[in-house]
Parts: structure tokens; sequence; C-alpha cells
């Protein structure tokens, strides 16, 4: 199986288990570590909404904890018609561990939709060096 597949397959199980019953818009992620691991997410919503919580954020939490920091690889799978790119914060909290040529594929349940860099999401973003600001 490609790590694509995988990515593919991870995030349909992490998006099997997301909690959205306000949206009722269920998204899985899956990331790839500069290592070769794969870390999962979902979305998981709260009845005070804006304490909801992003299915990257999940994934992204995942991988730190366990001890990686670079982002090799990052796939979105929702369904619905229209691609489900990450929103906007999840896009800087990626750049925090990815780089502007990390592929951020955009899958549906039938399989890969379309790829983008980070870069193309999120042109110049914000980086912070304590004493160069
Ligand atoms: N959502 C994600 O988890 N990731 C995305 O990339 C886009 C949106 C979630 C947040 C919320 O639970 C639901 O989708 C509808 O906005």
């Amino acid at each position: 199986m490609s790590d694509l597949d995988e990515m593919i397959r991870l995030a349909k199980a992490a998006r099997d288990n997301a909690h959205a019953p306000y949206s009722g818009f269920q998204v899985g992620v899956c990331l790839r570590s500069g290592d070769g691991r794969f870390f999962s997410g979902c979305n998981v919503e709260n009845a005070s909404y804006p304490e909801g919580l992003c299915a990257e954020t999940g994934a992204l939490g995942a991988l730190v904890a366990a001890g990686a920091r670079e982002v090799a690889e990052v796939l979105v799978l929702a369904e619905g018609e229209r691609l489900c790119t990450p929103c906007g914060g999840c896009r800087q909290r990626l750049a925090e561990f990815a780089g502007s040529g990390t592929p951020v594929h955009i899958a549906g349940p039938e399989g890969l939709r379309r790829s983008f860099t980070l870069g193309e999401l999120l042109p110049e973003a914000f980086f912070f060096e304590r004493g160069k600001a």
C-alpha cells in the first residue's frame, strides 16, 4: 500500500470517530511525520461552539506528543462536493511544523481530489523568533 493510500485509510478511520453533532460535518486528517510515522485526528465539536477542535489540531497534538517535530505530508478527508481545505488557523498551525513545499492532499471518500503545497494555501506565513521581530 502506498503512503497516500495508507493516509487515506487512516484519515477515514479517524473521520468515522469524529464528534460533529452540531455541524454534521465529519473530518479526518492523517499526518506523516519526517521520521515516517502516521498520526490521525478528527474534529471534536463542543456544545460551546467556539471550543470545538479541528481534525488537524488533534493530529498535530498527537504528532508532537509522540516526539516528532516535522510534518512531511498532510491529508485531509471529508465528504461533500467542496474541497475540505484546512481552515486559516490550521494552516498556521501546520506551518509551525511543515515547510512551504509540504504537500497538503485533499480527499473525499472516493479518494484523492487535489493536492496543494502548504505555501500555496498559506503564502507569507507568520513566523516569530524571539528578539528578531
Ligand atoms: N473542520 C476540520 O476539522 N478541519 C478542516 O480542515 C475544516 C473544518 C471542522 C471544524 C468543524 O467541526 C466542522 O469541520 C465544520 O466547520
